[in-house]
Parts: structure tokens; sequence; C-alpha cells
């Protein structure tokens, strides 16, 4: 048995072969490489350790993973890096409040990578600079979640074009100062990776690099505290491999795959998959799922603590590696989990950089449903508690559902029943043809009748009312759905964090129910608000009149606003008004002297917003001037109100 001491002495001397075996120059031009390196590697020995202390291989594939970190530095090209130290020396550069971005699907969007240069213009002409392209990677036609059961991590399917045209893409991007988002698909692949390929031929080695189990004893004991994803489509978490004669654990659908990594191969081999994407010049990686990357039986398998510990490692080797990428959590959890994405203890703002604001997207469809803050303003001792350094996702929806996950107590606090007013919202947001009043056009996702559990789908304008006015010609209800439509915009813009679009919504696209038809689809209804763009109607936007054009002019004005004044960019500096009317959310940015007031009106109704709100915050300006309206409003006595229009909103500079 070597002594602790023999370890380490070995293991540096590993270190130092790793670097005289790839060349690497530690005084000269790898200096700032190394320096990283060495600066990292107690705390990646430190959760290595945590992981895989007790692996067999441990010692090897440490070494290993930290000869990965080396080739993906090596084969970082000369503008990456040039770019990594441009972004290090701006320190945070992705809190800005110069980035705009928007998630969209290449193809639907512009039809492939070639033509998807000609389409910038459109969205630089609207302020976004910055884009999420959805899942580019082979992944099989029908058994494929949207791109995200991957087959192939680095062959781009030939339904979106070529690797090349994609980092031709990334170029062109990048010369016009924009930014690309790319997902990594760390939890799982499909059953036609390689991997799965080779263990169902009976690979144990590759077996291991999945959960699988050759009877139900485990499986029984894994389901017995884990909950469904896909309750409809997809029940249970493990599925029979007939070649493999072997049960696998497949948590989303059948046919994506749960990575094991508790194998640390796994873990080198996704490390190596995600410095592949940084060198593709990837400035921010969307960790998709990572609250499900470690298993253990007895627990929901869900943001576990040595997900966690996986996701510092992670960081850590991507900040040594390719320092410019940044990190977002794809984490779809409870508010009091979120915060925890961000990193603890010692690794606060050193896990993941970015997660997304689901809560708050909830709940401002909670405030449009309801005409009620209050819900939403108990979730914020939650929300409010992100560390400085880290930022949000801020959106009104995206490619998912809407999932009504925040905490039960916020809703009681207010009085209301949890039950009965998620039921009331599933109901308002949902048609089920015989309708009542409710002006919105979505519908359920994956209801789940054992739990009661229902998410949604929809896009933004049919959510707001939209479709069904267009439908009735109703003119006053088409006007006061392009208001709500701007409103939730507006709430998602001002928020504090990276507004991210949904590619379509800057026109109002309304459902799409084709997919219904397409076998390979319909079992998935978040497919209706994944539009087909056809560049005649959105075109429109240039004709003025034209709803096309109240949006797309409404949201670039929305974008040009917040880049106006860097009180905008993520300095959590967010604060909530007190809610003197329940149906006005009041939001206030600050930036030393500075602040602005960004006040919301998400009842059907008129309301008045008592002068007092802004003395009690110490104002002593007395005119306030909109930048949305232009207008300019003298602060009058307390008994005296600001009136907000029905679904009205207000971004207020004290003059
Ligand atoms: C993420 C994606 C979602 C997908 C799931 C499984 O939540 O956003 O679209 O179905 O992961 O990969």
């Amino acid at each position: 048995m070597p002594t602790p001491m023999s370890v380490e002495i070995t293991r540096t001397e590993k270190i130092n072969q790793l670097f005289q075996a790839h060349s690497l120059d530690t005084q000269g031009a790898d200096r700032n490489f190394v320096n990283r390196f060495h600066t990292s590697l107690p705390k990646i020995q430190g959760l290595f350790q945590e992981l895989y202390g007790v692996h067999e291989e441990a010692e090897s594939q440490l070494i290993e993973l930290l000869r990965s970190l080396i080739l993906g530095y090596q084969a970082r090209e000369e503008s990456l890096r040039e770019r990594d130290q441009e972004k290090a020396a701006e320190g945070n550069w992705f809190l800005s409040q110069n980035l705009a971005g928007m998630s969209l699907y290449v193809d639907r969007f512009a039809g492939s990578l070639k033509t998807m240069p000609s389409k910038l213009p459109h969205l630089q002409d609207l302020g976004v600079n910055f884009l999420h392209l959805m899942p580019l990677f082979e992944s099989p036609q029908g058994e494929s979640d949207g791109g995200y059961a991957v087959s192939n991590f680095r062959k781009v399917d030939p339904r979106f074009g070529t690797l090349e045209e994609l980092i031709a893409l990334r170029k062109t991007m990048h010369d016009q100062g924009m930014y690309l988002m790319l997902d990594i698909v760390l939890n799982h692949t499909s059953h036609l990776h390689d991997w799965a390929m080779k263990a169902k031929a009976g690979d144990q080695e590759y077996q291991n690099y999945y959960y699988t189990y050759e009877n139900r004893w485990i499986p029984n004991e894994f389901e017995q505290a884990m909950p469904e994803i896909f309750p409809e489509s997809a029940p249970g978490n493990f599925t029979w491999n007939e070649e493999m004669k072997r049960w696998v654990m497949t948590v989303f659908h059948n046919y994506q795959w749960d990575l094991n990594f508790s194998n640390p191969k796994v873990l080198q081999a996704m490390v190596e998959t995600m410095l592949f994407y940084a060198n593709l010049g990837v400035d921010l990686l969307r960790i998709d799922a990572p609250a499900f990357i470690w298993k253990q039986t007895g627990t929901s398998c869900q943001n576990l603590p040595q997900a966690h510990t996986l996701l510092r490692l992670i960081k850590q080797c991507v900040q040594v590696a390719t320092p410019g990428m940044a990190l977002l959590g794809e984490a779809i959890v409870a508010p009091k989990d979120i915060m925890n994405y961000f990193g603890t203890g010692d690794f606060v703002a050193q896990e993941c950089d970015f997660a997304y604001n689901a809560t708050q997207m909830a709940l401002q469809w909670d405030m449009l449903a309801s005409g009620d803050t209050h819900v939403m303003l108990q979730a914020q001792a939650d929300i409010l508690r992100k560390p400085y350094g880290t930022s949000w996702i801020t959106y009104t929806r995206c490619h998912d559902d809407i999932g009504l996950g925040y905490e039960d107590a916020s809703i009681a606090h207010t009085g209301k029943d949890p039950y009965l007013h998620r039921k009331f919202l599933k109901e308002y947001y949902s048609y089920s043809g015989d309708q009542w009043m409710s002006p919105a056009r979505g519908a359920l996702f994956s209801s789940n009748p054992k739990t009661g559990d229902a998410r949604i789908s929809g896009t933004l304008a049919s959510l707001c009312g939209l479709e069904k006015a267009l439908f009735e010609g109703n003119g006053a209800a088409i006007e006061q759905s392009i208001q709500k439509i701007l409103l939730m915009q507006a709430h998602s813009i001002f928020l504090g964090g990276l507004p991210m679009l949904f590619y379509g919504d800057e026109v109002g696209y309304t459902n799409d129910y084709r997919y219904q038809q397409d076998p390979s689809k319909s079992y998935d209804n978040r497919w209706m608000h994944r539009p087909m763009l056809d560049w005649e109607k959105v075109n429109r936007r240039k004709t003025e009149g034209t709803v096309e054009f109240q949006l797309f002019e409404g949201t670039k004005k929305l974008l040009a606003i917040r880049k106006s004044h860097d009180l905008f960019a993520d300095l959590s500096n967010v604060s909530w008004m007190t809610p003197h009317n329940r149906h006005i959310a009041g939001l206030i940015r600050r930036k030393g002297e500075e602040r602005r007031y960004c006040l919301f009106n998400f009842s059907d109704q008129p309301a008045g917003l008592t002068w007092y709100a802004f003395r009690e915050q110490g104002e002593s300006a007395t005119q306030l001037f909109d930048s949305w309206t232009q207008t300019s409003y003298t602060v009058g006595p307390d008994h005296e109100h600001l009136v907000l229009e029905p679904y009205g909103f207000r971004i207020l500079e004290p003059r």
C-alpha cells in the first residue's frame, strides 16, 4: 500500500511527464494555461477524490482526465484563446446588458446551417446578438426528442448541414459581435450511440457506461423513489433491452439511455466532448438536465450532492482548458434547489455561471392568469439569493413546457389553496374546446394521473390570447393580446439576467398543430410551440400596422432600452417594491445613485400605484420619465396614483 505521501509524489511526477509528453512550454507560450492548471489542480483533485476516491482506477483516470485538459487546450485555435483573454480582461463578460439572446432550431428557423447567415440581419435588427442553436448533433429521426437523444456528439446531423458549416457560422457570428450557445446532452445518449450499440452487443466495458441490470431487483429499488418525467409517453425509468437482455435506465424516453457518471471514464469522455464544443467556439454551454446526472437508490435521483460535485469538477476543467466558455445548468427545479447550481460553501459562483430562472418564468404566467403578484413576491426570498457573478437566463417560455414547480408554501401564504390554484392555472391555459372565458390556447403536457401534476404547452402568443383573437377576428382582443405579449417580454427582459427570446415570438407565432399528423412527434405536444418559420409572415414585420410589425418593433424597443444603461447588467441589483396594488409588480434596478422602476400591471383592468410607493424608496425626484411611452410624470401626493392601463408597463427613470 503506498502512503498518501508517495501517491502525491508519483502524481506530481506523472503530471510533469504529462507536460513533457505534450511538449508544453511551461515558462513560455503555455504559461497562462499552466498557471490555470496549477491553480485549479487542488480543487480538481479534491472533487475527483470525492466522487471516485474508492474507484479502483481512480488514480489512472485522474491522470487521463488531466491529459484531456491538456489536449483540449492544445486544440484551441489562437483566435479563441485571444477571445478567452478578452473575456477575462472584461471580467464576468456575461453579465452585460449588451447581451440579448434567442433560442432557435436552425432547420425550423432558417432551413439549414448554410442559410443561417442570411437570417442574421433579422436578429441583429431586433437587437439579438446571442444565439442558442437547439441541438445540432446527430440524432435518430423519429427518436430524437428534438435533438436531445444524441447518437454522435461530434457529427452535425445532415439535416442541418456539416460541422464545417457550423464553424463557419460561428466565425461569421463572432466577426459580427455575436455569441454562440450550444447544448451538451450530458445525462444520456441515444440508444443508437456507439457506446450503446457496443453495450447491446455485449461489451461489458460499455455496459458500464450506462445503468444496466440483468433483473428487476435494483430497478425496482430505484423506482420506489424516482418520479416519472414523461409519465404519458414514457412511463417508468427503466427499459428492457432484448438485444442486451438487460434492463437499462431511461429516465426520459425509452430511447434515451442514462449515462453512468459513477464510472470515471464516462466523465472523461464527456469532458472531452465539452472541450470539443468549446473549441468549436461556443461561448455558453447549456448543460442539459444536470439535476439528473447522479443516481442513487432510495433517492429521487435528482439534485444529489454528487451531481453538484460533478458540475464543480466540470467547471474547473473548463476553466483550465477553455476558460472563455461559460456554463449554463439547465436545472428546472424547485426554487430552494436551484440556488445550489450556482455553487455553495467554498464553491459559491464556481459551479454553473447561469441557470434558468424557471421559477420566475412560471410565476409570470401565474400573474398573467390571476392578475395577482402575491405568489410571485412570496417566491423572491429564494430567487434573490443568487450570488454575485452568476446570472439567470430570463424568458417567457422556451422549447419545453411551462412547469408550475414553485413551492406550495408560496401559494398558501397568499391565502390560496395550492391544489385549487394550480388547477385554475392549468384550466386557464389549456383549451379543451368547450372552454369558459379564458383567452389562452394551450394544452396540458405530461399529465400524471397518479400525482395530478401537469405542465403547459403553447406559444407565447397563443397563451396570451392572440390565437383566439385572430380566429374570432376580434380587433380589441388582438390589441389586448399584443399588449400582454409585450408585457411578458418586458417583464423577462428587465428582470435581471440574460433575456432569451424564443424564435417566432418576435412576430407572434401561434400554435402549430401539424405535429399531430407526424407520428414521430404526435406523442409530444411541445411541438405545437416549435414553429416552422414562414419568412413571408416574418417579413410582414416590415409592414406598419400588422401584428408582426407591432410585436417586432415593440420587442426591439424593449431590448434597446435595456442596452441603453448598464444598471440593466446583472449586477445582483434587483429588488421589488412594496405591493401597494396587488396587480402591479414593481421591480427596481439600481447602480450607485441611479435607479429604474419597472412596473408591470398584470390585471385586465387599469391599476393605480400610489406615488408614495416611490417616496418610500427614498425617491426625491419630482419627475419620472418612462422610456417605453416616452412620457414624463410628475410625482403627486400620496393619495394620488400613477395609473397603468390593462396589461400596461412602465420603465421609469427619476429626473
Ligand atoms: C431537457 C430539454 C428537453 C429534453 C430533456 C431530455 O430538459 O430541454 O427538451 O426533453 O432535457 O434531454
